[in-house]
């Protein structure tokens, strides 16, 4: 028998049919993807129409004089804050929007009708302080509601924001404030985070030190540890907002107008700011948000649980809930504080019933084991969701049965920044699901999978994927730099978005997307998929969590180096090794066993809980690590590298 090539190198397959209950109740229709395929366009513009509320409807969908520079609705005029408030108040102003749940404990519900005054009075606090129509600001914050109250009240005067995460250091807010040369900064004093105090104000202090732009910072008073305050400069929230009306006008606001910037990692070091405009956007956000998560707005309770400093958080915790007048928790901790079990806790005491979390946390919740679950009462959960990077199947099977029931449907969605809104996702009700596989393009969302040519391939090829057609909620640009939007997204296949990941179409023409391209490995002539070996590594009963990454090898071109975290209760023996190793090559073929594995309690990760596979590989090739002090756990690092120069040694 010849070794298995990529097109063998799939799990097998199971595949969970739609339960005819669920489809009966479904919001999304097996005829939406007819009437896309027939019209795309006109299909947007349906949904445009549909479920936001215009000042001017557009009579234009799409604008594609000047590719790639795509335009929507350009005609339409709109404010994103009254579709996500205003509107809501006459038929609904008493229903939550948020529960919120601070990290000690502290809860706090906003009906409709208090987050609206909430805005407005922010909205009227910002006016106050000079803040005009296409001033930048930027937002650094913990997980309180006053976050998601600034953008809609940046929404609301038409001022962009640019959200930069809570965990990033000062040099990355300076960087991305300098870039977006914001005029104003809303912050925490600080952040809570497993009990102790994540210095926001203070980050805040440095970046502004070297942010000449910067004219008034906002203060948030959360952990009430003790802050400096710059007179003249530096403005409590609640100072600013006690005098302030709770009516504001909104903006009228262009369909084409930038709502907000969101930087994210490039290739290079700088990062690239993201731009979303206002009327395609919130078409996207309102649109996947109802058909994707079957949003019933009176019966259902949806979390999200993510950070709003990411893109998830922007689309499917604010903009697309609110749009759809959704009841939504928010929790502002980490999973696993006071104990293991908060996210369960927090699912029964308010019933919540759509829950959207990474992979990364499912395999976490894998580790901690089922006990933790299995202490709550989860039977209110009737809709699984997964973003942010490919599942494994062995942790889309473990969520199914321990926090699904093996009865919730479980989408794994796949979307980027740049995407704004989900674009490949099994819709529930409608779509078989195979775990691990994104599934199918959305109704209006042309996905395809192309060879190096950027021809499509034919089901059961590997290749680029690839989206062949605009979309509404697409970045309009990179902010200052469209040069590097056209040559990052739209040079390598002329006419196609390239996102930058590898997929693959199954004979039955499900997309398996396989992660960055650059984590794709080519080892002998052989394309192996960095996931597909992880998820044979999980599939061990030892392994929690594994990362591989391709390392230099002179004969192969590329050989797999493993990292593996083990579950409690196993041992890192040299036994257990060669175990591992043959369990890969039986799951997969020799071709895929790893050269090493070297075992450590911890993967590098970043704030985001993303795994580091950039520093595996340098680690794998002994090059120098640079600066690892933004990673959520710098600690493990030397450990591993130590481990890998102890390895070569034996060899
Ligand atoms: O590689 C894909 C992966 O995450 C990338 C986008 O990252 P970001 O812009 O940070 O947005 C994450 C949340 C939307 C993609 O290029 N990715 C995202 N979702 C999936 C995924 N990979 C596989 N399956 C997914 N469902």
């Amino acid at each position: 028998m010849s070794e298995p090539g990529i097109e063998n190198l799939l799990h097998e397959e199971r595949t969970f049919p739609p339960s005819p209950a669920f489809t009966a109740q479904a919001n999304a229709q097996e005829s939406l993807y007819g009437e896309a395929d027939d019209d795309f366009v006109a299909y947007w513009m349906r949904n445009a129409m549909e479920r936001l509320d215009w000042i001017t409807p557009p009579t234009v969908a799409l604008d594609d004089s000047d590719p790639p520079f795509y335009k929507w609705f350009t005609d339409g005029e709109l404010n994103i804050s009254a579709n996500c408030l205003d509107r809501h108040l006459a038929n609904g102003g008493d229903k939550v929007a948020y529960h919120w749940i601070g990290e000690p404990g502290d809860t706090r519900t906003l009906t409709y009708a208090d987050l609206s005054a909430e805005v407005n009075r922010f909205a009227n606090g910002l006016r106050s302080l000079g803040v005009e129509k296409g001033d930048r600001v930027a937002i650094y914050m913990g997980m309180v509601p006053e976050l998601a109250i600034a953008m809609l009240a940046c929404a609301r005067i038409g001022a962009p924001h640019s959200v930069i995460f809570g965990g990033f250091s000062a040099e990355s807010i300076i960087d991305r404030v300098h870039d977006a040369q914001a005029k104003m900064l809303i912050t925490c004093d600080g952040a809570w985070r497993r009990g102790s105090v994540v210095p926001l104000k203070d980050n805040c202090d440095v970046a502004m030190a070297s942010s000449p732009s910067i004219e008034h910072c906002v203060v948030v008073e959360r952990t009430k540890h003790g802050v400096d305050m710059q007179e003249g400069r530096d403005v409590w929230w609640h100072d600013l907002v006690e005098s302030q009306a709770d009516t504001c006008e909104p903006e009228i606001m262009n369909a084409e107008d930038l709502l907000y910037i969101l930087y994210t990692s490039g290739t290079t070091a700088k990062p690239k700011g993201i731009m979303h405009t206002t009327g395609g956007y919130l078409t996207g956000a309102a649109t996947t948000h109802s058909l994707v998560f079957d949003i019933k707005p009176d019966t259902d309770v949806y979390w999200c649980a993510a950070d709003i400093g990411w893109v998830t958080g922007h689309t499917y915790i604010v903009y697309g809930p609110l749009a759809n007048h959704t009841t939504s928790v928010m929790y502002e901790g980490t999973p696993d504080y006071p104990d293991k079990d908060r996210l369960w806790e927090i699912i029964a005491e308010y019933g919540v019933t759509i829950l959207y979390t990474a992979p990364t946390a499912i395999r976490a919740f894998m580790k901690w084991g089922a006990e933790y679950p299995e202490r709550h009462d989860l039977t209110s959960l009737r809709l699984l969701g997964t973003v942010g990077e490919p599942i494994n199947p062995e942790a889309w099977m473990w969520y199914h049965e321990h926090i699904g029931g093996s009865t919730s449907p479980i989408v794994d969605t796949w979307w980027q920044t740049e995407t704004g809104s989900i674009m490949i996702s099994p819709l529930p009700g409608i779509t078989a699901t195979k775990p691990g596989s994104t599934t199918h393009s959305l109704p209006g969302i042309t996905a395809q999978v192309v060879d190096m040519d950027g021809v499509p391939v034919e089901r059961g090829e590997g290749g680029f994927l690839t989206i062949a057609k605009p979309w509404p909620s697409m970045l309009r640009s990179i902010y200052g730099d469209d040069q590097r939007y056209v040559d990052t997204y739209w040079t390598r296949y002329p006419g196609r978005y390239f996102p930058g990941d590898g997929a693959k179409l199954d004979e039955e023409g499900y997309l398996w997307v396989l992660g960055r391209v650059d984590d794709v490995m080519n080892v002998s002539g052989h394309r192996i998929s960095t996931m597909e070996v992880e998820s044979a590594l999980v599939d061990h009963d030892a392994v929690a969590e594994a990362a591989v990454v391709g390392a230099t090898d002179e004969i192969t071109g590329q050989a797999i180096a493993a990292f593996v975290t083990l579950r409690s209760g196993y041992e890192p023996t040299d036994k257990l090794h060669d175990e591992l190793r043959d369990h890969v090559g039986m799951k997969i073929g020799a071709i895929a066993k790893p050269r090493t594995i070297i075992f450590t309690p911890d993967l590098p990760k970043t704030r985001s809980g993303k795994i580091m596979r950039r520093l595996l590989r340098d680690i794998s090739d002994h090059r120098d690590l640079g600066d690892v002090t933004t990673l959520a756990n710098a600690e493990i690092v030397q450990a591993i590298a130590e481990q890998a120069e102890a390895q070569t040694e034996d060899d």
